[in-house]
Formats: structure tokens, sequence, C-alpha cells
């Protein structure tokens, strides 16, 4: 780990985690990621932005003590969640009469979560201001990006802002700036699926809050640093967006294959009316693609058997996710299979309450499917295509060859 420097007097102190492949036990990181600090050297103040997570301190007080500083007045913290705030304590041992700056609402949390002192700390409302001498650095009270005491920092005369959690990626890369944009995207797509898209209407807040900041560089807590800010704003314009694509996300299970039957002959009539279609069997799916699929589509299809007369566990799962992500998803449908009975449609919609979205009537067969599925199929997908193309002519599809099944 080195400082590398992004202007005068600015420098990154990262913690590159190559292998870790899981984040909170839950999130997948199939490109790793970093743990993002910063050191901000004023003519008569130094101030350090955010910390590392603990497994990594060692580590960073190395490249801290690197820098050569021989004092250190402020350490910001933008967020409590330790994976930033963690390393404080070590670095206030290295530097006792450094203060911790930030709101109220991450002042108490790091006190509850850390052995630091609260006399340790200064601070700090929305628009405050710090001077480091020849460098200035302002507050912007940023909450839900991703916890309520979530803030930014703007340096004023480099015009970088310190987001923190907010336009970040959980990507670990050599380079310091973003190189390859399309790599980034996918990162920071998948990021904000499982970080931000909770609390999109925050997202948006905060990005309109930094559209009025003038900006060189967007320096985030996790992932390489933004030279091109328009890039991941735009992206965030539109993942923040209320507009939704004509894709339907069908994440299904199967057990005997009456399931993943009906789960093929609807895919293909979706896509003879023009839908895209990502269909996700969830035994095996990886949970970041299919928060992913959820950012942009109108529809989720939820494909299950009936187990113990509710939905296949796995599925279960997918409607948890669903409904704490909380996508912007208009539409939703249950299809599937049972033997003996169940309630397998109502209990799904029963864990999505989060969820703004219409249900189609579901379509459950009893065991392998036969004609009557089918047609009421073509049905569902009729619901679909003219609920994500309300302006187009009410023509009748062309009917769709029906396979022989039961
Ligand atoms: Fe990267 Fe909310 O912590």
């Amino acid at each position: 780990m080195i400082p590398m420097k992004i202007k005068d007097d600015v420098f990154s102190l990262r913690a590159a985690h190559w292998d870790r492949k899981l984040f909170d036990e839950l999130v997948p990181l199939p490109g790793g990621t970093t743990y993002n600090s910063y050191l901000v050297k004023g003519s008569d103040k130094t101030a350090l932005i955010d910390t590392v997570y603990p497994l990594k301190t060692s580590g960073f007080i190395d490249a801290l003590k690197k820098t050569g500083i021989s004092k250190l007045d402020y350490i910001v913290a933008n967020h409590a969640e330790q994976d930033h705030s963690g390393s404080i304590p070590a670095v206030l041992e290295l530097f006792p009469d450094a203060k911790v700056v930030t709101n109220a609402t991450c002042r108490r949390l790091i006190c509850e979560m850390l052995p630091v002192d609260a006399g340790a700390f200064i601070e700090v409302k929305d628009g405050d201001r710090i001077s480091l001498g020849n460098k200035t650095l302002r507050f912007l009270l940023t909450p839900w990006v991703h916890w309520p005491d979530t803030m930014v920092t703007y340096l004023e005369e480099d015009r970088i802002a310190f987001t923190c959690d907010f336009l970040g990626a959980h990507l670990a890369t050599s380079d310091l700036f973003v190189i390859d944009e399309a790599r980034l995207e996918t990162a920071a797509k998948r990021y904000y699926a499982e970080i931000m898209m909770p609390y999109r209407p925050h997202s948006r807040k905060a990005l309109q809050r930094l559209a009025g900041l003038e900006l060189d560089c967007i320096a985030p807590g996790h992932g390489p640093v933004h030279a091109r800010p328009a890039f991941i704003m735009d992206l965030y314009r539109e993942w923040t967006s209320d507009t939704v694509k004509p894709e339907v996300v069908i994440a299904y299970v199967s057990m005997y294959e009456s399931t993943a039957i009906m789960v093929e002959y609807l895919m293909d009539r979706l896509a003879e009316k023009g839908l895209s279609v990502r269909p996700f069997n969830v035994v095996e799916a990886d949970s970041g693609d299919l928060a992913m699929a959820l950012v942009d589509a109108s529809t989720v299809v939820f494909g299950t058997p009936a187990v113990l007369a509710g939905p296949h566990p796995s599925i279960a799962y997918v409607a948890y996710l669903v409904n704490v992500l909380v996508p912007k998803t208009r539409f939703a449908a249950v299809i599937g299979s049972f033997g003996w009975g169940g309630q397998v449609p109502e209990a799904i919609k029963k864990m999505m309450p989060q969820l703004k979205a219409t249900f189609f009537e579901p379509v459950m067969a009893r065991g392998v499917g036969r004609q009557d599925t089918l047609a009421a199929l073509d049905r569902l997908a009729d619901d679909i295509a003219r609920a994500n193309f309300p302006d187009a002519k009410a023509e009748k599809a062309v009917p769709a060859p029906v396979p022989a099944i039961g």
C-alpha cells in the first residue's frame, strides 16, 4: 500500500482487498474491493478523510507514516460503518491530538461502535467549513447514502468531492483513476444495486447536491477515483430515475422441470413481443447479477414450485431481497407448479410489502402443465407486453406453436 498523488498535497491511501469474495458475508465481490482513505495537506493543517477496514489497519498505518507527516490535525469521518471508520482508533493512537470531524449522527454511531472518546470530536453541520490554510474542506450532509450518518466532504480549491460509499464501486485495481470505464460501469452498477438502490430517493437528492459543485474529481470510499465525474453522475442519474426499461427478470427454481418448462415457454412468448428477458435459476445465480438486472427492469416474474404449501425457500429468499432492495419494478407475476396444494402467489406477494408493483394474474399448474397452462402463459405474456408497451397497437401476437407437454 503506497500513497498515490491525486493533486498537489492530496493523496490517496488505498487498501486493496483483492481476494475478498463476500462483503457482509452476503454481497459477492467478483472484482474484490478497496477501502479508500485520503490525505489533504494544507499550508497550516493536515486532514485525513476516512480510514480503512479494520483488517487492513496495519498496512494503512505504515502507508500513513510513509507520507512523512509529523502531525495530523483532523480525521474526517464521512460515515461510521467500520470499513471506513474501523482504523480511527489506530490513527488516534499515532496522532493523539487529532480531532475526529463529523456530523452528530456519525459521532454518536462511532462513539457507540468503537473505542473513541466522545471528547475527540469536532461536530459539523451541513455547509460548515474547516480551513487547512490554503485548502478548505466543506461538509455536505447526505443522509442515507448508505446510513443515516453519511456525508460528503468537498475540497473547494481542488474541486474534489470525497463521497465515501456514494458513487463507489467494489473493484480492486492498481489504477488510481478510472481507466476502463466499461469495467467500472459494471462494478458500479452492481454496487449501486446492492448498496444504494434501497435508498434511491436519497441517492437522487445527494446527486443533485453534487451537481451544484464544480468538480474535477470524485474520490469515493471504494474503487478508483473518477477524473471524469460526469461519467458516474450520468449513470446514477439514469439508475435513480423513475424510468424503467422493457425488461423482464425471471427468478425461478424448478424441482421436476415443470416450472422450468413454463419459464422457457413464457420467455419465448415475451421475446416474440419485443421484451428483453433475463432468466435466473436462483439456486446457482449470483445475487449481485440478479440485483443488477433489477435496477432497470420494468417487470419481475417469480417461478417456483410449491414446497410445504409455500414458495421454494430459494424463491422466498429472492422475494426477501426484492423487498429490501426496493427496485423500481412496476409489474410482477408468479408462475409455477404444485402437487397437492398451496397458496404460493399470495405468500410471495405478502413477502414484498415494499414493492410497489402491479401483480398480474398468476399461472400455477398442478404438476406438469397442460394446454390450459400454456394458454394462461400466453395471457400473462399479453398482460406483460400491454403493460410495457401501452401505446402499441392492440394487434394480436402471432400465435405461438404449442409444444406437447403433459
Ligand atoms: Fe463502505 Fe457503508 O460502508
